[in-house]
């Protein structure tokens, strides 16, 4: 496994496997990597000869007021990770590597990325697009591979690689989740054990939508109140949103149907996470 931290580095690595004729996959990640993560790069191993994992926590997908300083950085922990899976490249450039002194340029895809997270975080998708245009630019990836946990980012970024015309394939793997029901995240390093404890809701009050919907019930507002009851159970959970939406253009619907997507985001203490689930 080699790893490398400049782009020309990169690149050089993945054109050398380009030239031997190897599919090349790519698993962009923040890093403090968890089986959410290694069910990505496995799914990259199935069908790639050669894969590329970047870790770089980006600056420009957080808030003024979120945890970009506090995001875990856990290099040592995620290599030893990554090694034994098999990866060939791990890219972790330095934040003037990726965004030279002076950068002005952004990646902003209309409208969808002010839906779901992109409501409640102004400006986060258009940090996430950035990004990952860059590593794609970099690392001429054919296939990439993003998690289904991330909904409403794999909607921006399925939507970006049509519209600028990346010969990249998407690939979306499905949600990892411990044994309990919570979808792994890095961020759930954040929490308290009744913090833990606490943000089983928001599984929990999915699941109660699809058992709803299961039985017959179509009606969005119907299927976000049963929701709300299930949050009810825990005051301390602060809801952002409840919404269902159309996957692809996360726009919100009056009547659910096989595809829609319902999602939640909501805060535990001061963690914020997120879940969804694809009815039907
Ligand atoms: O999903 C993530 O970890 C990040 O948003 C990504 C895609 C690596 C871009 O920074």
């Amino acid at each position: 496994m080699k790893l490398v931290a400049t782009v020309n580095e990169a690149r050089a690595a993945v054109r050398d496997a380009k030239r031997q004729g190897k599919r090349v996959g790519l698993v962009a990640t923040m890093g403090a990597l968890h089986a959410g993560h290694i069910s990505l790069v496995r799914a990259a191993k199935a069908s790639c000869d050669f894969v590329a994992a970047s870790i770089f926590v980006n600056p420009t997908q957080f808030g003024p007021k979120e945890d970009y300083t506090k995001y875990p950085r856990t290099l040592e922990a995620d290599r030893h990770k990554l090694e034994p899976e098999g990866v060939d490249l791990v890219f972790t450039p330095a934040v003037e590597e990726m965004y030279p002194h002076g950068a002005t340029t952004f990646v902003n895809v209309d409208e969808i990325s002010e839906r779901l997270d992109g409501r409640s975080r102004p400006g986060h998708f258009r940090g996430v697009a950035t990004i990952v245009a860059k590593l794609f630019h970099v690392l001429e990836p054919d296939a990439a591979f993003f998690g289904q946990k991330d909904a409403a980012q794999v909607a921006i970024i399925r939507r970006m690689v049509r519209d600028l015309m990346f010969p990249i394939e998407i690939v979306v793997a499905p949600i990892i989740r411990e044994a309990d029901g919570l979808a792994f995240s890095s961020r759930n390093a954040y929490l308290s054990p009744e913090e833990r404890r606490q943000a089983l809701v928001l599984s929990r009050a999915l699941r109660e939508i699809e058992t709803r919907y299961r039985a017959g019930e179509r009606d969005t507002n119907k299927l976000i109140e049963t929701a709300r009851a299930v949050f009810a159970t825990e005051p301390a959970v602060r809801v952002d949103y409840i919404e269902l939406v159309d996957s692809e253009t996360l726009g919100a619907r009056a009547k659910a149907a096989s595809g829609t997507l319902a999602a939640v985001a909501a805060f535990v203490g001061t963690t914020r996470l997120i879940d969804n689930v694809r009815l039907g």
